[in-house]
Parts: C-alpha cells; sequence; structure tokens
C-alpha cells in the first residue's frame, strides 16, 4: 500500500473481530516503532501487549467509568467532541466491549529517556510526548499496512497506579497510551474527517500566508 493511502484511511477501529493476531504480525508491527525518533535517541517508549483474557477485562474495568464520566461530560456540554455524534456511539460500544479486542498494548516510557524542554515554562509541558507519540504513529500506521484496526487512546493514564499495579511497571516508568489492535469488522474508512490544510499550516507568520493543498 502506498504510504498516502495508509495515513488517509487509518481512522480509529471501535469495532474488532475475535479472531486472533499471531505473534509474528504483532511483532512486525511493534517493530515499525523502533524508527521513531526520541530526544538524544534515548529512545524511552516500552509496549506491554496485553493478552491475558482477565489482564484486558481488568483494563476495561478501570477504563468503563472514566469513559461514562466523560461520556457524562458530553451529554451535559461540558466535553467537546469534533465532528458526528456517530464517535460517541462507537467510542461508548468500544468502551463497553474493550475486553473483547484481541491485543491492549499499553504504551509506556521510561522518564529518564524523555527529554522535555519546555517544563520550565508557565504551561502544561508538552514535549515529552514527542518522543513516545511519533513511535506510536509508526505502529498505528504498520497495523494498517497488515489490514489491522487501531485505536489510540489515553483515558486510562487517569488511573495509572492501578494500571502499573495490574502490569507490573516500574516506578520510573509511565504510562503514555493504550492502544487496542485486531482485525476490524467494518471496512476502513475512504476518507478522514478532518480541517483543510489552509487552516492549520501558515507561512512565516502565525495565521498569515495559508499553504493551501
Ligand atoms: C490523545 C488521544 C486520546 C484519545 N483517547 C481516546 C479514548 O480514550 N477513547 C477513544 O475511544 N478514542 C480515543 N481517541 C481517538 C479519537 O477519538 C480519534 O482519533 C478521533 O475521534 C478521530 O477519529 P478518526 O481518526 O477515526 O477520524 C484518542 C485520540 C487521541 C489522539
Amino acid at each position: 500500500m502506498e504510504l498516502n493511502e495508509i495515513m488517509r484511511t487509518n481512522g480509529t477501529c471501535r469495532f474488532y473481530k475475535p479472531d486472533p493476531v499471531s505473534d509474528e504480525i504483532l511483532a512486525k508491527v511493534l517493530d515499525a516503532a523502533r524508527w521513531g525518533p526520541s530526544g538524544g535517541n534515548r529512545q524511552p517508549l516500552r509496549f506491554i501487549a496485553v493478552r491475558d483474557q482477565k489482564k484486558k477485562t481488568a483494563l476495561k474495568n478501570l477504563y468503563l467509568p472514566i469513559w461514562n464520566s466523560y461520556l457524562e461530560g458530553v451529554n451535559a456540554g461540558k466535553n467537546r467532541v469534533g465532528g458526528r455524534a456517530k464517535i460517541i456511539d462507537d467510542a461508548d460500544y468500544f468502551a463497553n466491549h474493550l475486553d473483547e479486542v484481541p491485543i491492549q498494548l499499553v504504551v509506556c516510557a521510561r522518564l529518564d529517556d524523555v527529554h522535555p524542554t519546555d517544563v520550565e515554562l508557565d504551561r502544561l509541558s508538552i514535549v515529552g510526548g514527542a518522543s513516545i507519540y511519533p513511535a506510536v504513529q509508526n505502529v498505528l500506521l504498520a497495523a494498517r499496512e497488515c489490514g489491522l484496526g487501531t485505536a489510540l487512546t489515553t483515558l486510562l493514564c487517569v488511573v495509572e497506579p492501578q494500571v502499573k499495579a495490574l502490569l507490573g511497571i516500574p516506578e520510573d516508568v509511565s504510562t503514555a497510551a493504550m492502544v487496542t489492535i485486531g482485525w476490524p469488522v467494518n471496512a476502513f474508512p475512504k476518507k478522514l474527517t478532518r480541517r483543510p490544510l489552509a487552516e492549520f499550516a501558515f507561512t512565516d507568520h502565525y495565521n498569515e500566508g495559508a499553504i493551501e493543498s
């Protein structure tokens, strides 16, 4: 598959077949993470592929209350969602069937190897993620190339201590995401709903010289 097509059609998958994903395919998909960049090439990323049914159910039981309270916020107009209401219905189904997904990939990072350059600024630090999420995106793209669906989620980070206890994650390692991986029930989308380039790409000055695609 051509890279552009992989990127354009790699929507969040929330409906999975129960069919297993082989160790061989999983290894191929995760191997793509190795080629992601990281600050100083410190490579802080660690993965735990959760296949054990009891652990998958435990993670679902941790996820669901956070999802339900997020959903309450959406229904009350407090949490904003871009795009269609269908996202919410699909995400609700996903939350309630999270234990049926073949693999829950818990993404972790060794904090000593993350290099955030913006911690002294008087705002939310965002740079540390740059050593983690590009490699995770490689995994999403490699999975798509193999015909596997994925969903990148972060709600479980709210209950990081419980996730760490469940999976034996050491103190100096934090959780960064949980990616579900499996064979999709539905066909991949033909086109994702995204802003036009000109709305977020500028030349020489913020909000000026929009770059058109
Ligand atoms: C940082 C981040 C956190 C996310 N967390 C969740 C989540 O906890 N649960 C979920 O169902 N989807 C989650 N998503 C998926 C988004 O809802 C999805 O990327 C967005 O709706 C666009 O969907 P599309 O790629 O299918 O168009 C998350 C995505 C990102 C980038």
